[in-house]
């Protein structure tokens, strides 16, 4: 997997069934029971992908769920939606995102983010889209994003976007 250097000792891999997911705990509800009870699943019907950060004992230290969605031309913002069609319109969707408690606070959220971002920066060579959103669950949660440029949708606080002409800025900067 093409991608962000991680410390030594982490490794990523495509989600599996053997992976040790009901372990895994972030402290919030919703982000422990997708991994534990939903992530695999959804992987196998090819609705999402999940790619876990296992850690040297081969434990969950983080892990994000990548899928695809649409949102209405109206829902973006104006400089965005300018020159777009007026309909629906193709985005990835960063569903799930999260660091295991004992290893929060030491940069891995960042990475996650950094190889979700990557991910959607690559698959947009093969299949468009305008922006990637995110729904937040928490402010925490959406002041780690908004470190990322990820912006509010008009009317949605909790609903974040960065469109695929500034992903493609990030990329390049780093
Ligand atoms: C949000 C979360 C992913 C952050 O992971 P983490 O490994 O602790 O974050 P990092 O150590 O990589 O921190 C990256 C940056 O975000 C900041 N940050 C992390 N958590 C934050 C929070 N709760 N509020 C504000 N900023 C935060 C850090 O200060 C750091 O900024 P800096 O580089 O300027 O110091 C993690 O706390 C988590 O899994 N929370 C529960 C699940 C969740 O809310 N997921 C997101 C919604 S789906």
């Amino acid at each position: 997997m093409s991608g962000v250097q991680l410390p030594p000792g982490l490794r990523w891999e495509p989600l599996q069934r053997s992976h040790p997911r009901r372990q895994f705990e972030c402290g919030q509800p919703e982000v422990d029971d997708w991994i534990r009870r939903n992530a695999w699943q959804h992987q196998k019907k090819h609705l999402s992908v999940t790619k876990v950060l296992l850690d040297e004992h081969g434990r969950i230290a983080g892990y994000y769920t990548l899928t695809m969605g649409q949102v209405d031309f109206s829902e973006l913002p104006a400089e965005l939606a300018r020159q777009l069609p007026r309909r629906r319109l193709p985005v990835a969707v960063l569903a799930w995102l999260g660091v295991s408690a004992a290893q929060q606070g030491q940069g891995l959220g960042q990475l996650l983010l950094a190889q979700t971002l990557r991910d959607c920066y690559e698959a947009g060579d093969t299949f468009a889209f305008v922006a990637v959103i995110l729904d937040c669950l928490s402010d925490a949660a959406k002041a780690f994003y908004q470190k990322w440029d990820f912006e509010e949708l008009p009317g949605h606080p909790y609903r974040l976007f960065v469109s695929y002409r500034q992903l493609e800025a990030m990329m390049r900067r780093e």
